[in-house]
């Protein structure tokens, strides 16, 4: 698997705001799109381009364009939405598909409640953005469901990750790439990651 912390002075100096206690929905939110545009521009380093003959200002030109198909962002519900500002402030055209995924009572399984995914998912490069990777449950659940819908290149970016989730999802899918501000130090018994950001969710949506 491919794991990269973007140890970036801007990256690790904003997630040490938001890691404060008492931080303001305003400032947690503002924080989580910045931090989430500073990992897509880490995560899109190594895109194809294809050369594009133009008229330019002065005459003809060669530029670079992406190639293929636009990249799709994946946002699982609730808390990746806090992310798409930040990765569509780079990538201003991608479609956007989004997923939710709650758990099972009785098997306890991450089971798709929503799924609304762009079309070509084949083509496409797909990104998803959670901020937090803490038991890997949901993304291993997210990234089987991009895999039935043909999608052969994964990322994921993450505001923080726990090392338990890393290990769990470089077992169930060792081919996507994971981009991440920080890797902490470990689960809590209640699945919160430590020190982390306690409830992301709760955070970015002034909720309690
Ligand atoms: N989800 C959160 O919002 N925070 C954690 O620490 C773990 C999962």
């Amino acid at each position: 698997m491919k794991l990269v912390e973007v140890r970036h002075p801007l990256i690790q100096h904003k997630l040490g705001l938001m890691r404060r206690a008492g931080i303001s929905t305003k400032e947690f939110r503002e924080l989580a799109s910045e931090v989430a545009a500073l990992l897509t521009y880490e995560a899109t380093k190594d895109l194809e381009t294809v050369d594009k003959h133009i008229d330019g200002w002065a005459g003809p030109l060669t530029v670079h364009q992406i190639k293929g198909k636009k990249i799709t962002i994946v946002p699982i519900l609730r808390a990746g939405l806090g992310m798409l500002p930040g990765v569509l402030d780079l990538i201003p055209a991608a479609k956007v598909s989004v997923v939710g995924l709650q758990r099972d009572e009785e098997t306890l399984q991450p089971i798709a409640y929503y799924e609304k995914l762009t079309g070509r998912m084949d083509e496409r490069i797909a990104l998803i953005v959670d901020p937090m990777l803490a038991t890997a449950g949901t993304l291993v659940a997210t990234v089987d469901m991009l895999k039935a819908a043909g999608c052969k290149r994964i990322k994921g970016l993450f505001l923080v990750a726990a090392p338990e989730g890393l290990k769990r999802i470089e077992q169930a899918h060792p081919d996507i790439e994971i981009y991440t501000a920080a890797i902490d130090d470990h689960l809590n018994e209640h699945g919160y990651i430590l020190p982390g950001l306690g409830d992301a969710g709760d955070k970015i949506f002034g909720t309690k």
